[in-house]
């Protein structure tokens, strides 16, 4: 069989001239702004754990150091989160910028950090849900092409699917219309992004990286949920919400996000959609929202649904063990197990007995870092644990190359600068202590190391 040429990403600049109007008003919502460079950002400061924090003339001082304003994720009608970049490394920045309170203050998990930290790695994961087209390194943790995505935001593509064929011949090459797929393939494009669950576990072979528009992603991933959600715990996506409503479960698929969201336009409709489905059952001219899909307040927080969108009527309540179960379809016990271990939850083990394929993900819950690194050689924790293993068995030259491969993918892991300083000669070792400073020059741990080698 002869192959046909395969569409390539080629960015929604090009879209523009065919399809000017849902350009125009598309580049306008925060979903085409939600990453970009950063030109400027106000100054300010603030104190959180007993750090100051000043940020000035676009960078951000604090008790050790500073630090650059390299790129935002956020459009920043919450709040925007800062990345900046070190020999190619992205970190994420500890200082956030909330909108509703027009204030810097610490990022969501570093108001109680002992020490300011910078050594958080900005992995494919953060970026495929903000921007579009990435250049990941291959082989590393967090390292990318110069620039790291080509494209700020959601592009055109992110939706619709690779457009090269297409934009070269329009009659013959459809691209992805969500509006005329089947209903699990038309949900999954805003899965995509909108979906998280507890865990989302990638299925033997496969990468959720191979994501198009047009495909179901229960191919590639299963999502894990809560079946009887343990108390205090609030489902944060918007998919998971509807979901539980009954207007998704009796409609037999006929209501989708596209029902009441217009993503070019970020129109939002409200009465008019519930009453092509209900006759007005009381409250004739009230506005249906503010009772059925009332919000939370103003949250601040990313990732937290801040409408309603399970739409509720009667409070049903849940009853019965806690326990995760697939949001789509069935999970194996492979795909349990991988979701119970990131969870922390004991039921882990069990599972992970039964985990066929054992493959590498399995492995590397089972502690069997060799086996993990003949399929992922650049697996930072199967690295930094195995040479733990050999340099306690004496084999410090084995540990000391797995811990500077650890530090080739991803130079800012504490554990494996301290380690491999530990083993190291004063003159090496400082070196070694040295450069991780460079990048996180908070760590307190590494300070102290360098200090005693004096
Ligand atoms: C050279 C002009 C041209 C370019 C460039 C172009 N399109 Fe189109 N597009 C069209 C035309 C014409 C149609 C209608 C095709 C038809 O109905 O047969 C269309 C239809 C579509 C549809 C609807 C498909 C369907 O089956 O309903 C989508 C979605 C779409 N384009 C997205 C894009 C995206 C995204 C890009 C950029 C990657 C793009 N287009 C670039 C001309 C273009
Ligand atoms: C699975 C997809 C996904 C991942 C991964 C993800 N986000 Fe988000 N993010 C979203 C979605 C969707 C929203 C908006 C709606 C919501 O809160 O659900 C959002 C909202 C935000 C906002 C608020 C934007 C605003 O202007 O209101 C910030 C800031 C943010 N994310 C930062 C990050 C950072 C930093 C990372 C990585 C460390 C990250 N996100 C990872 C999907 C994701
Ligand atoms: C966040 C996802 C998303 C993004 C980004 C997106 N679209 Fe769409 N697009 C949709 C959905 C959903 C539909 C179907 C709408 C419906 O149900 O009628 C659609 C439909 C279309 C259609 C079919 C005709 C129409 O007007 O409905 C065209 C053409 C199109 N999009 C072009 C584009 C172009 C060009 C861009 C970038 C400027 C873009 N889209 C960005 C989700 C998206
Ligand atoms: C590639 C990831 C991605 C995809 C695909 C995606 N979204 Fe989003 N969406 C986001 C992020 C990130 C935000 C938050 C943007 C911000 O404020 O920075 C967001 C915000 C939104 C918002 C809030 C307001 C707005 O217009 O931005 C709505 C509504 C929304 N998305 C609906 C959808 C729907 C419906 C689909 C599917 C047709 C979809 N999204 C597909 C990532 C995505
Ligand atoms: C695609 C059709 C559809 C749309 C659109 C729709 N619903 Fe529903 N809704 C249903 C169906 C079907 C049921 C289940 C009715 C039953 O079982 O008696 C339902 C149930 C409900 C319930 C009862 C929920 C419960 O937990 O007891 C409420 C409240 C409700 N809808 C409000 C709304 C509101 C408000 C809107 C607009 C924001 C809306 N619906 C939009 C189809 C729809
Ligand atoms: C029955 C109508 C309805 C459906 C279906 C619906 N939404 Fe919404 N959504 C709303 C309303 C109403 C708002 C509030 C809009 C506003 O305040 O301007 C909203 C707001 C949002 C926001 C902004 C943050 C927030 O919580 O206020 C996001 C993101 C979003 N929806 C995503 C989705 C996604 C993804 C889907 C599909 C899984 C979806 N919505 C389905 C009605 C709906
Ligand atoms: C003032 C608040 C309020 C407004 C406004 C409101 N509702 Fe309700 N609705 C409720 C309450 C409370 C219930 C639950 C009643 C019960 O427990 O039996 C309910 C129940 C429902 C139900 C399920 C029970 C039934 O009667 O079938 C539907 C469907 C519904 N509402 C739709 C709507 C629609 C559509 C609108 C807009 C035209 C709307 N509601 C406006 C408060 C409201």
């Amino acid at each position: 069989m002869l192959l046909l040429a395969t569409a390539v990403f080629v960015g929604s600049a090009v879209c523009q001239p065919c399809h000017p109007k849902i350009a125009a008003d598309y580049a306008k919502t925060p979903m085409a702004q939600s990453s970009g460079r950063v030109t400027a950002v106000p100054n300010g400061e603030f104190t959180a754990a007993n750090h100051r924090y000043r940020v000035a003339n676009n960078r951000l001082f604090f008790d050790q150091g500073e630090a650059n304003f390299d790129y935002f994720i956020g459009s920043n009608t919450a709040g925007r989160s800062y990345l900046f970049a070190r020999e190619g490394y992205l970190f994420e920045l500890p200082v956030t910028w909330y909108q509703r309170a027009s204030r810097w203050d610490a990022s969501p998990g570093y108001e109680h950090e002992a020490a300011v930290r910078l050594n958080r790695p900005v992995d494919p994961t953060c970026l495929s849900c903000h921007a579009s087209r990435l250049q990941p390194i291959y082989g590393t943790q967090n390292r990318y092409a110069d620039p790291p995505f080509i494209e700020n935001g959601i592009s055109c593509e992110r939706c619709h699917g690779p457009g090269s064929e297409h934009a070269r011949d329009p009659r013959t090459q459809a691209l992805a219309n969500p509006a005329k797929l089947p209903s699990e393939e038309r949900d999954a494009v805003c899965e995509q992004c909108h979906l998280t669950g507890e865990a989302r576990v990638e299925k033997p072979g496969r990468r959720f990286a191979e994501y198009r528009p047009g495909m179901k992603l229960s191919v590639l991933v299963t999502y894990l949920v809560w079946q009887n959600p343990p108390t205090g715990l609030k489902v944060t996506s918007h998919v998971e919400k509807l979901s539980q409503s009954l207007c998704l479960q009796k409609s037999g698929g006929k209501l989708s996000c596209s029902t009441c969201h217009d993503v070019h336009a970020n129109v939002t409709k409200g009465r008019e959609v519930c009453l092509t489905c209900h006759t007005v059952p009381h409250g004739a001219d009230e506005n249906c929202l503010t009772c059925h899909m009332p919000k939370t307040g103003t949250s601040d927080v990313a990732h937290s649904v801040v409408t309603d969108h399970s739409i509720p009527g009667k409070r049903r309540t849940a009853a019965g063990e806690p326990a995760l179960i697939a949001f789509r379809g069935t999970a194996d016990d492979r795909a349990l197990a991988l979701g119970y271990a990131e969870l922390d939850d004991p039921r882990a083990g069990e599972y992970l007995k039964r985990a066929r394929p054992a493959d590498a993900a399995v492995l590397l819950r089972l502690n069997q870092y060799e086996a993990v690194l003949r399929t992922e050689p650049s697996n930072t924790t199967a690295l930094v644990n195995l040479g733990v293993i050999h340099a306690s068995a004496g084999k410090t030259a084995d540990a000391a190359a797995l811990w500077r491969r650890a530090l080739e993918a991803n130079p800012a892991i504490e554990g494996a600068s301290l380690n491999l300083a530990k083993i190291s000669p004063p003159t090496e070792a400082r070196v070694i202590l040295r450069r991780y400073l460079t990048f996180d020059p908070g760590s307190v741990a590494v300070r102290s190391a360098l200090e005693s080698l004096r």
